[in-house]
C-alpha cells in the first residue's frame, strides 16, 4: 500500500487526529529536515507528517530546506506526497477560502537549493517536468474535495515567488499576464526536488487572501490566520478521504 507524506505549511503545523507511532530525527546529506519525520496512523492509513516550517512555525520559505524535507522523506518510507500550501489568489475565482488543486506551476524563486543534481556527476540529468504535478494524486485530490462539498477549482496555475515579502501589485499584474492564477512561496523547489526522487507529488492549495493588488485592504498576517483556522476543517477530511480511498 502506498505510504503517502503530507508536508503541513502554514496552518498544518500539527495534523490534528494523527496517532504518532514515532517521531524520527532523521539527517540527510543535505543536513536536517524542518522538524522530526511523524510516522503515524491517520483516517486509519499510516502515515508520513513533516511540518514545512518547522514545529512550531519558525523557517520562513525562502528557509526551508527543501532538499532534506524530501530527502528525509523518502529515506522514511514516503511513496507519494500530498502538500498542503497556502496561496494568495489572482485569478477571480481564486476567493479567500477557495481551494485549488493546480495543474501547472511557473518559478520565480531565486537562489534556492533546487535540485539533487550537483557536484560531480556520473549523468548529466534534465529531469522530465512537462507536468509538474501527479495526474492521479491531483485526481483523489479533486474527488475528496467534491465529496466534502467545497468550493475548489480542479486547475490551476501556481506561481512560486522567493518571499519572504509578498508581491507588488505590479509583480501580480505580470504573473496574471503570465497565466498564473495562484501565488505562494513554497511550492518550488519542492515540487521538482520530488520530480527527481520519482515521488508522485500533489498540492492541495487554499486561498487565504486576495493577491497584491486585487483588494483595496491591507495584506495582514491576522486575516491570513482567520482564514487558515476555518480552512483547516477541510484540509484535514480531505486528506483523510484521500488517504482513506
Ligand atoms: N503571496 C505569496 N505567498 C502567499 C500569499 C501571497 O499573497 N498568500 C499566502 N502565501
Amino acid at each position: 500500500m502506498t505510504v503517502y507524506a503530507i508536508i503541513g505549511g502554514t496552518g498544518l503545523t500539527q495534523l490534528e487526529g494523527l496517532t504518532i507511532r514515532e517521531a524520527l530525527p532523521l539527517d540527510t546529506p543535505y543536513g536536517a529536515p524542518s522538524a522530526d519525520v511523524l510516522r503515524g496512523d491517520y483516517a486509519g492509513r499510516e502515515v508520513l507528517f513533516l511540518a514545512r516550517h518547522g514545529q512550531p512555525h519558525r523557517i520562513p520559505p525562502h528557509q526551508v530546506n527543501y532538499r532534506a524535507n524530501l530527502w528525509a522523506l523518502k529515506q522514511a518510507g514516503a511513496k507519494a506526497i500530498l502538500a498542503v500550501n497556502a496561496v494568495g489568489g489572482i485569478h477571480a475565482a481564486m476567493a479567500t477560502g477557495h481551494f485549488c488543486v493546480p495543474h501547472q506551476l511557473i518559478d520565480y524563486t531565486a537562489g534556492r537549493a533546487h535540485t539533487f543534481y550537483e557536484g560531480e556527476l556520473e549523468h548529466v540529468t534534465h529531469v522530465d517536468f512537462s507536468q509538474p504535478y501527479d495526474a492521479q494524486l491531483r485526481e483523489r485530490l479533486v474527488a475528496a474535495l467534491r465529496a466534502e462539498h467545497a468550493a475548489f477549482s480542479d486547475h490551476g496555475v501556481y506561481g512560486c515567488t522567493q518571499g519572504p515579502r509578498l508581491e507588488t501589485a505590479a509583480e501580480i499584474a505580470r504573473m496574471e499576464r503570465d497565466g498564473c492564477d495562484l501565488v505562494g512561496m513554497t511550492g518550488m523547489p519542492e515540487a521538482v526536488l520530488a520530480r527527481e526522487l520519482a515521488l508522485p507529488y500533489a498540492c492541495l492549495a487554499l486561498v487565504v487572501n486576495p493577491a497584491a493588488g486585487k483588494s483595496s485592504a491591507l495584506i495582514t498576517m491576522a486575516e491570513i490566520e482567520r482564514v487558515l483556522e476555518q480552512g483547516m476543517g477541510t484540509v484535514k477530511s480531505v486528506l483523510a478521504r484521500v488517504l482513506a480511498g
